[in-house]
């Protein structure tokens, strides 16, 4: 009896081995929603392109629909639970921010579920949990739920309330959150509104620590950096001198972890101490493109031809 079970046992061990090797094919190939590309978002991308150069298993493409609609879309980082990127198309909100209902994404967990976002119920289910951050990593974190597309740079009630999903949130240090990172946030939607003639596309993200990664709840990856850069193909003729560096495309990074090197961006020592640390560097695209590359390892392209085309 026991000789013939444990061959049985051997014989299914191999083929559970040969299914584990089939499974990224079969992943792509027959199940449901969840899309290997941005091919239903793709309205969010300068000229229709996602960046190139950031492809790696654990990147999750999210075209981000709520209420029936596609309103941004955010590349996930399975491995460490926060989006990598958030790409948008901005417009000024013509309301208040919206009461915050926090969703989740069930075609994480499922690969056939909705492809909608969805608010998180109680209790949630295990297989939600493991696939993605949960309200409870962000409680008694001491991070503040960092939006990467701002709710302020979306213009209808829809837009702004899908914005409140936790795939579009990293962990934030109240200091940059609420202080530069802010201001930042700010001056891109006045560059918009003052000198963009046409849309405004811009892309968010975080840069993980080099090394050392530092987590909250054991479970959700703190980026070091915050980054954003825009690509406004459309301005003005007559830019003001000051303006003239920042069109078509403007960048910049801003710390999350005032113990950093300052390498990448400097500290002032002269701002009040609730935001000291939080600074945040102003850059060309270049500029930030070369950070991007040489952390993340992989040469980085975020507009099309750089927003030349
Ligand atoms: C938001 O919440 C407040 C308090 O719970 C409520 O009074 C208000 O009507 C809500 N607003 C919207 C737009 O749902
Ligand atoms: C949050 O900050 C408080 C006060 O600085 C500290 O006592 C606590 O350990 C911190 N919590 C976490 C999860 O780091
Ligand atoms: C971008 O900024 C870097 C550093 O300030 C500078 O060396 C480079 O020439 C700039 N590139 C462009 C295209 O303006």
């Amino acid at each position: 009896m026991s000789p013939k079970l444990s061959s049985s046992a051997l014989c299914g061990n191999k083929i559970y081995g040969a299914l584990l090797l089939l499974l990224p094919w079969f992943g792509g190939l027959v199940l449901g929603e969840i899309s290997s590309d941005f091919s239903k978002c793709l309205e969010f991308f300068y000229d229709r392109s996602p960046p190139q150069g950031i492809n790696a298993a654990w990147y999750q493409p999210i075209c981000q629909r709520y209420k029936n609609q596609y309103h941004f879309a955010s590349l996930y980082n399975r491995e460490h639970r926060t989006p990598l990127y958030s790409a948008y198309t901005l417009g000024p909100a013509d309301g208040k921010r919206p009461n915050s209902t926090w969703m989740y994404e069930p075609q994480l967990a499922f690969s056939r579920a909705s492809s909608e976002m969805t608010p998180f119920q109680i209790p949630l289910d295990q297989n939600v949990i493991e696939s993605q951050a949960v309200l409870q990593d962000y409680r008694q974190s001491n991070f503040t739920k960092g939006h990467l597309n701002p709710s302020m740079h979306q213009k209808t009630k829809e837009n702004r309330e899908a914005t409140f999903t936790l795939t579009n949130i990293v962990p934030q240090q109240a200091g940059s959150n609420s202080g530069p990172w802010s201001r930042l946030e700010g001056a891109v939607m006045r560059q918009f509104t003052r000198f963009c003639e046409g849309p405004m596309y811009v892309i968010t993200g975080a840069l993980p620590y080099e090394h050392g990664a530092r987590r909250i709840n054991n479970r959700v990856f703190v980026p070091e950096y915050m980054w954003s850069a825009f690509c406004c193909p459309t301005y003005k003729s007559d830019l003001p001198k000051p303006e003239r560096t920042f069109f078509p495309t403007y960048a910049a990074v801003g710390r999350n972890d005032p113990d950093s090197g300052q390498e990448i961006v400097p500290v002032n020592l002269k701002v009040r101490r609730s935001v000291r640390g939080y600074d945040v560097k102003r850059m060309n695209l270049t500029a930030l493109e070369d950070i991007l590359g040489q952390r993340l390892g992989m040469p980085i392209s975020l507009f099309a031809g750089q927003c030349r085309k």
